[in-house]
C-alpha cells in the first residue's frame, strides 16, 4: 500500500513541500523587485524556524531566471562568515558557476608551419581566470571584489540576461568580528551599494532569522534603505487548508481529510508550515494504515502526535537549556504576549509572581542573551523579545505540566 500512495508529507529543513500554500504576495513583492532596472532594493526574506524561508527562496530562483536574470548563490556557514577573504571567495566561487560559459578572446597563438592561419586563444572565464583577477587587484578587499564583479557585468552585458540575483540562506551568520578586524558583512554591503550606485543590475536576495534585518543596519545605516524586508509568518486558515489537503489531492490517495481534521490539524499547527507537514506526515501514516487494516479512519490522535513532536522537535533544544534558563523561558509562556513580543520588564514582573527566586532585569537579561546565542530566543531592534522557535511556549507550558526536571523548585502562585 505505501508503495502505491506514498506519503507526500515533508517535514524537514529545506524540503519543497508537496504545494507550497500562500506566499503570492511575497512572490509579488520578488517579482517587483526583479523588474527594476537599476536596483534600489534588495531583498531579505526572514522569519521563525521552520517557516518557510528556504523553500520560498527556492521557487524565486526559477522566477528570476524566467524573468532573465541571472542566479547564484548558497547558504552562508558559520564558516564563510568568519573573514573577508572568505566572502569574496565564496562569492567568486558562485560567481564562476555562471561565468564559466563566457570565454574571452586572448589574442591569437602561432601556428607551426606557414600558411597554416594562426589560432585564437580562448580563455574561459572560470574560477581560476577569476581568482586570479582578484589577487592581482590592487587596494582593501572590498575594491578587489568590486573589481571583479564590475568585470563580470561587462560580460553580462553583453548577453540578453538583465543582471544577477546573489541568493544567500541563513544569512544571519554574517558577522563583522570588530576583535579580529574583520568585517566581511560590511564588504558585502559595500560592495553591492557601489555596484548599484553604478547602475549596474546586482541584486542581494538574503535570507535568515529576523536578527538578519537588525543586524545589517548595525553593520551600515545604510542597509536601512537598501533592503525590501519580507517577514514570512503562519499560513492563513485557508492556505493552512490547502497545505493540508492539496498533496493528497494531486496523488488520488485513498485517504481524505475531513472539514473537522483540517481544523485540527490547522489549529495543532498554528499554522506554521513545517508542523503542518510533521502533523499531516503522522496523520497519513497512521490511516493508510487503518485503512490497509480494514479499519475506518479514526479521529487524528492529537496527544501522541504533540508526543512525539514535542521528542522530536523542541526537546533537543530544551535539553541544551540550564534550570534557570527553563524557569525564565516558563515565565515567558505564561505571559499573555508569550508568542508575540515581550519585554525584559513584563518577565521581571511576571517572575514575581510566579516563582520564589524571582529574576532581576539585569539577570533576565543576561539569561536572554544566552538564550539567543544558544538560538531560542531573539531580540528585534526595539530591544523587544521573541521565541525564535514556533510554538515554544505551549511546549514549555507543557514540561511544566509535566513537572521535568528543572521545574521541580518552581512554586506557582
Ligand atoms: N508555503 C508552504 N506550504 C506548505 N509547506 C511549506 C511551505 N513552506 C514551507 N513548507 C514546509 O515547511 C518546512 C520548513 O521549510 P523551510 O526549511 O523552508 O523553513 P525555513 O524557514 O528555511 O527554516 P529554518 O529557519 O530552520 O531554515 C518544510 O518541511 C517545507 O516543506
Ligand atoms: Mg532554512
Amino acid at each position: 500500500m505505501d508503495n502505491v500512495f506514498p506519503n507526500p508529507f515533508k517535514p524537514g529543513a529545506g524540503h519543497m513541500p508537496p504545494y507550497l500554500a500562500g506566499r503570492e504576495d511575497e512572490e509579488r513583492q520578488f517579482r517587483k523587485l526583479l523588474s527594476q532596472s537599476e536596483i534600489l532594493e534588495n531583498l531579505i526574506l526572514t522569519g521563525l524556524r521552520g517557516v518557510g524561508k528556504t523553500v520560498l527562496l527556492e521557487t524565486f530562483k526559477p522566477m528570476a531566471i524566467q524573468e532573465g536574470w541571472l542566479w547564484v548563490g548558497t547558504d552562508f556557514s558559520e564558516a564563510i562568515s568568519v573573514s573577508e577573504q572568505n566572502l569574496a571567495l565564496r562569492l567568486i566561487t558562485d560567481l564562476a558557476v555562471v561565468t564559466s560559459v563566457f570565454t574571452l578572446n586572448a589574442g591569437t597563438r602561432p601556428q607551426a608551419g606557414f600558411g597554416v592561419p594562426d589560432s585564437p586563444i580562448v580563455q574561459q572565464v572560470n574560477y581560476a581566470f577569476l581568482a586570479n583577477m582578484y589577487e592581482q587587484q590592487p587596494g582593501l578587499i572590498t575594491d578587489k571584489l568590486k573589481a571583479v564583479l564590475e568585470f563580470v557585468w561587462t560580460l553580462v552585458q553583453q548577453t540578453d540576461r538583465k543582471g544577477i540575483v546573489f541568493a544567500y540562506d541563513e544569512a544571519q551568520n554574517l558577522s563583522d568580528n570588530a576583535g579580529k578586524e574583520q568585517y566581511p558583512l560590511s564588504v558585502l554591503l559595500d560592495v553591492f551599494q557601489s555596484l548599484q550606485r553604478k547602475k549596474i543590475p546586482f541584486m542581494l536576495a538574503l535570507s535568515g532569522l529576523p536578527t538578519l534585518f537588525p543586524k545589517l543596519v548595525d553593520a551600515r545605516t545604510f542597509a536601512e534603505r537598501m533592503f525590501r524586508v519580507v517577514n514570512l509568518g503562519q499560513l492563513s486558515g485557508p492556505d493552512s487548508a490547502l497545505a493540508i489537503t492539496k498533496p493528497i489531492e494531486a496523488s488520488n490517495c485513498p485517504i481524505s481529510f475531513s472539514d473537522v481534521s483540517v481544523e485540527v490539524i490547522t489549529e495543532l499547527s498554528g499554522g506554521y508550515p513545517y508542523f503542518i507537514q510533521f502533523i499531516c506526515r503522522e496523520v497519513y501514516d497512521v490511516w493508510i494504515q487503518q485503512i490497509g487494516a480494514g479499519q475506518e479512519e479514526s479521529p487524528i490522535p492529537v496527544a501522541e502526535i504533540i508526543r512525539k513532536l514535542d521528542t522530536d522537535f523542541f526537546a533537543g533544544r530544551w535539553a541544551n537549556a540550564t534550570d534557570r534558563q527553563r524557569e525564565l523561558m516558563w515565565v515567558i509562556s505564561e505571559l499573555e504576549n508569550c508568542d508575540s513580543e515581550f519585554s525584559v520588564q513584563e518577565i521581571v514582573l511576571k517572575s514575581s509572581v510566579m516563582i520564589s527566586k524571582p529574576f532581576t532585569s539585569s539577570h533576565a537579561n543576561q539569561i536572554l542573551s544566552a538564550l539567543a546565542n544558544a538560538g531560542l530566543i531573539y531580540r528585534n531592534r526595539h530591544g523587544k523579545y521573541m521565541f525564535a522557535v514556533p510554538l515554544m511556549a505551549d511546549f514549555v507550558r507543557r514540561q511544566a505540566d509535566i513537572g521535568t526536571s528543572g521545574m521541580s523548585l518552581l512554586t506557582t502562585g
